[in-house]
């Protein structure tokens, strides 16, 4: 090879890597199936033994646009996030990362640096009520469409509207809103992952379905019911709906529930009548819940009684019955007729979390606008907010430790923001907003535009830096050495913008048809894009998470980005030459990036370049990556 590799600009390709994850999982077994570098799945079937028939029909949710999502979800992005220094608070230090834009095309964006990394996702979508979920009518989602929504182009004849319950197709729209954006987010979660998902009673049977598609059906781990509201809502003719649901799935079988701390209410039946040794106990079942055949037998009292079995059977398999009944954990009663347990408080590690979550425990919605009015001077400009406790036992339920990442692209006026703050695990936020212009159509859209705010990214982001100070101050009022020092307060943000690179910049229609843009030289740097701007372009793009430590260095007198303490070096100058070239693989990186206009055509110098950091690599036994942009 003598001309460096081409960078890909775009964001992961999904399929690609879930082929290739089937092929690792399954090329052993099924080496027939994997031939020519694609998947023939009537042979996996057939060599399972099933007799394919193209025209059966199958059993799961479908609804019209269904088949479009694979594609939507197929499409790359060829978008960038590009850093708001001014809208951020501690940027360089901080780990927790607001992004204003769609969240599908940022969820395509964050595939390749966040694929497996986040801990836990907490959603609150849509609810689709009503006038609250905007969708383009042409089916199209990409960041053209997203420009054209939040105005920063000319319309170009798309048309955009509320998914109304007149409008047709409308539990379809909301499908097809929520396919792909729950697909991508589980790419991103760990195997240890999960998500939270926040739901009315208009879409949760088809959210679980959904879900049940996406994340298999062995994944649920809770279908949660929250009461939000405790207050009767004044009426007497309908029932009073005081409650919202929550589904929890897991990525894998690696997660488990982590259990919650027991308070004085969960130890309150505990006592010690009899001073027994062991401690607080309180009496349990011994019967089973479910029908264990095996688990049918008689048990005989020390005074010769024989004890029935119960319907369903014992808890416990014959012998260690025996077991508990020698440790004294089984106890017969005087008369020697019947069995019963004891459960020992300093036994239990936690308390099992329940699937329903009372208000006086989570907070209610009343309990929210009240966290967001003590932010705001007594006023709240967002209406839909959800109370932090709920987000905190979501993800105390997730097991959530220091420097996990936990997400909602769906962020609304900042709540798991503000709760992952809140919480003393110094976790890391990533939370994603749609710059979605405010209506006086609402009196929470009237007042939050009283306060001048213009998007509810805005109110956002006002929300979260409020957090900040607020924490900030309070940790100035306390002993240095009390203060949280790993709380790294504050967020980065970033908006979903077009490319750097103009060549980028085509409607998703002529990208799709032009498969040669690829191969051509991407030598047309946006005139508005800066340094920082490419940067992190590069960043996300190779790979690297939006937090990655960036020092900005000289290498033979020219500006050189070195990512992750050199790992890799990023030289956006516009003018390369050998010198420069010689010293960056000196640096023994793993990866270098420069500008293909830096070379200024000479191929000559382009193939030394590959030649040098070859000769290096080689050197050291070792890999280095070049490539141009
Ligand atoms: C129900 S609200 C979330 C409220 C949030 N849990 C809170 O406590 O404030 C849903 C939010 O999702 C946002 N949203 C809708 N579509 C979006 C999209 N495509 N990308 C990003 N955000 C979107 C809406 O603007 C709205 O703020």
């Amino acid at each position: 090879m003598t001309q460096p590799e081409k960078m890909e600009l775009t964001s992961m390709d999904v399929a690609a890597q879930k082929r290739q994850e089937l092929k690792q999982a399954l090329g052993n077994a099924f080496p027939e199936v994997f031939a020519e570098g694609s998947i023939d799945f009537d042979q996996l079937k057939r060599v399972l033994g099933e007799w394919v028939d193209p025209s059966k029909e199958r059993f799961g949710l479908n609804w019209a646009g269904k088949a479009e999502c694979m594609r939507v979800i197929q499409q790359p992005s060829v978008a960038a996030l590009k850093p708001m220094r001014d809208h951020s608070i501690n940027f360089d230090e901080t780990d927790n990362l607001f992004i204003e834009g769609d969240n599908l095309e940022v969820l395509k964006l964050l595939q390749k640096a966040y694929f497996g990394k986040v801990k836990a996702i907490f959603i609150d979508p849509p609810y689709n009520t009503g006038n609250e979920f905007i969708y383009p009518d042409k089916y199209s989602e990409t960041i053209e469409t997203y420009l054209n929504y939040t105005s920063q182009t000319d319309d170009g004849g798309r048309k955009f509207s509320t998914n109304t319950e007149i409008s047709g197709r409308y539990h379809s729209r909301w499908l097809s809103m929520m396919y792909p954006r729950l697909y991508l987010a589980k790419n991103l979660l760990r195997e240890d992952g999960v998500i939270f998902i926040a739901i009315d009673d208009h879409e949760i049977d088809n959210l679980r379905k959904l879900c049940t598609e996406i994340y298999g059906e062995d994944n649920l781990v809770a279908h949660i019911i929250w009461q939000h509201s405790v207050q009767p809502k004044g009426y007497t003719d309908i029932f009073s709906i005081h409650h919202n649901h929550i589904l929890c799935f897991r990525k894998s079988e690696d997660f488990s529930v982590s259990p919650l701390e027991r308070t004085d209410k969960d130890n309150k039946a505990y006592s010690n009548p009899d001073n027994d040794p062991r401690g607080l106990w309180r009496t349990g079942d011994v019967r089973n819940a479910l029908y264990r055949p095996n688990l049918i037998y008689e048990i005989v009292s020390p005074s010769g009684h024989v004890i029935q079995p119960p319907e369903n059977g014992w808890r416990w398999s014959k012998s260690t019955m025996q077991e508990k009944i020698s440790s004294g954990e089984v106890r017969f009663s005087v008369d020697g007729t019947k069995i019963s347990r004891r459960i020992y408080l300093n036994e239990q590690d936690g308390r099992a979390p329940e699937t329903i979550w009372f208000g006086e425990d989570v907070g209610t919605t009343r309990e929210a606008s009240n966290e967001i009015k003590s932010l705001f001077d007594g006023k709240a400009p967002f209406d839909t907010v959800k109370p932090i406790k709920l987000m905190e036992r979501a993800f105390q339920i997730a097991g959530l430790k220091k420097g996990d990442i936990c997400l909602d692209f769906f962020a609304g006026s900042g709540s798991t923001a503000h709760a992952v703050l809140n919480m003393e695990r110094s976790a890391n936020f990533i939370v994603v907003q749609l710059p979605e212009q405010i209506s006086d159509a609402t009196p929470h859209g009237k007042l939050a535009l009283e306060m001048g705010f213009s998007s509810i990214s805005d109110i956002s982001r006002e929300r979260i830096k409020r957090v900040v100070q607020k924490m900030q101050n309070q940790n100035e009022g306390k002993l240095s050495l009390s203060a949280p020092s790993d709380v790294r307060l504050g967020f980065r943000s970033f908006r979903l913008d077009r490319s750097n690179f103009s060549i980028w910049n085509q409607s998703a229609d002529t990208f799709e048809q032009s498969g040669t843009q690829l191969d051509l030289h991407v030598d047309h740097v946006t005139a508005d894009a800066s340094p920082e701007d490419i940067l992190y372009e590069l960043l996300l793009k190779a790979g690297f998470p939006l937090t990655t430590k960036v020092q900005s260095i000289q290498i033979a007198n020219k500006n050189v980005f070195s990512v992750h303490d050199g790992a890799m070096l990023i030289c956006l100058e516009s003018e390369i030459t050998a010198e420069l070239i010689d010293a960056l693989a000196e640096a023994n990186p793993l990866q270098v990036i420069c500008l293909d206009e830096g070379f200024k055509g000479n191929d000559q110098l382009k193939a030394n370049a590959v030649q040098t950091f070859k000769a290096r690599a080689q050197a050291d036994e070792s890999e280095i990556v070049f490539r141009t942009v």
